[in-house]
């Protein structure tokens, strides 16, 4: 990974301001002497080998025996997976993995069941709780669902549980039906559990390469383990920076599409972890160039609130060059013998110059393809990036007591004692 920290137009010296708190910020998330320091399970994340090797053959099943497997997860327990199949799966080829329990939505699970009822699925249920009501009550509806296809015994080798090792009504379910279980460590949280099975099985089964996600995040768990010249913690200094200049929404920005749900995981990790107190920069997302026709405008001319972050993906999969004579009944000549990720490429370095002559910082994350690799390693960076800002704002970045407010309301008009 690259990083070009030049157009955030933070100095030297404004960084330096900060040094003290990063010293402590890093001591306290490597020593666990900070806030929430119950919940840094993923900070010297290894997955155990016999674990791996479950996930592995769970996965490899869940491949032979259906067509389709359906996750079923909110939150961290649930957009991990998907930012990471989406971003290493074709973009059009039928779907291998779809989701669920990440809604309440009526059409939504009927339209799923109606879409399944020729096809052979397996379901993995995850929640760290157990009690989320969302997958709880798309969990009842397709368990349900399964026993009436398949039967009792049928069911039990197509459903997968992943929950905590011990409590929990989800737990309880397991145990009564005798479903394979996979366990979210005590000591990580939804949106930090991506490489634990939470993530890593709903990943295999689509088919991706586990081994190869983990060496990257065990090669950036070393590239950004040292306090001196890391990347993660000059970006999470810049961002808090620009946020007490009043740049208070930052923008994750891509250039391909297939990288849409990494920005729905990013806006979740720096959210969820910093936005309580009556403090945090509000994550948001564009994909462009898609959005450079709706957003765009807004970006370039509106409130100057904003600041970017932009991942560049510096080679693409696939290539196609254009050719384009002169001449051409298109008018396009002037693309003739470029690559289309060039002229992507020129769309992105245009809009970074354009943006901050605009009056919008932006930071430039370089990635050298979309491959399992480099995604483990970019993930793994804004783990930790998004810890160490958190504790230089000063807030416990790995609880999320906010997101109980709703439930509290929706649970009373629903009459639960
Ligand atoms: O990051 C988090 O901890 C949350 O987003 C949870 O993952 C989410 O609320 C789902 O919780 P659970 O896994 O307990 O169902």
């Amino acid at each position: 990974m690259n990083f070009n920290f030049e157009k955030a137009f933070v100095n030297d010296d404004e960084i330096d301001l900060y040094r003290s708190r990063i010293e402590k910020a890093h001591y306290d998330l490597h020593n666990k002497t900070g806030k929430g320091s119950d919940f840094l399970g993923w900070v010297d994340l290894k997955i155990d080998d016999n674990e791996l090797s479950r996930i592995k053959d769970a996965a490899t099943r869940i491949q032979e025996q259906s067509d389709l497997l359906i996750v079923i997860g909110i939150g961290g327990s649930y957009l991990g997976a998907r930012a990471v199949i989406e971003a290493l799966s074709h973009t059009f080829n039928s779907k291998k993995v779809l989701f669920a329990g990440n809604n309440l939505s009526s059409d939504y699970i009927c339209e799923l069941l109606e879409y399944v009822d020729d096809k052979n699925i397996s379901l993995n249920v995850i929640s760290k709780s157990g009690t989320t009501i969302e997958p709880a009550v798309s969990f009842k509806i397709l368990r349900e669902y399964m026993e009436k296809k398949y039967g009792e015994e049928e069911s039990r080798k197509r459903i997968f549980v992943t929950t905590d090792k011990a409590k929990g009504v989800l737990k309880e379910i397991a145990n009564q039906k005798g479903y394979e279980t996979f366990v979210v460590p005590d000591d990580i949280g939804g949106r930090y559990s991506v490489f634990t099975p939470v993530g890593l099985l709903p990943i295999a089964a689509a088919g991706v390469d586990i081994d190869e996600l983990l060496r990257g995040v065990y090669d950036a768990k070393d590239e950004f383990a040292n306090l001196e010249n890391n990347p993660c913690y000059k970006y999470a200094a810049i961002r808090n920076i620009l946020y007490e200049r009043g740049k208070k929404i930052e923008l994750l920005v891509n250039y391909e599409p297939k990288l849409h749900y990494i920005t729905e995981w990013w806006k979740q990790l720096f959210g969820e972890s910093e936005g309580k107190d009556n403090k945090g920069i509000f994550p948001a997302g564009v994909d462009n160039t898609t959005d450079l026709h709706s957003m765009g405008q807004y970006i370039q001319e509106g409130e100057r609130h904003l600041f970017e972050t932009v991942i560049d993906v510096k080679n693409s999969n696939k290539e196609l060059m254009l050719s384009c004579y002169e001449g051409s009944i298109d008018k396009l000549s002037y693309l003739d013998g470029k690559t289309l990720n060039e002229i992507n490429h020129n769309a992105m370095k245009g809009t970074v110059i354009a943006h901050t002559n605009g009056d919008v910082p932006n930071v430039v994350i370089e990635i050298e393809k979309i491959n399992e690799y480099y995604i483990g390693q970019l993930l793994y960076f804004f783990e930790k990036a998004c810890g160490i800002s958190g504790y230089l704002l000063n807030v416990n970045p790995f609880n999320q007591p906010g997101v109980e407010a709703y439930k509290k309301e929706m649970f009373s008009l629903l009459g639960k004692k």
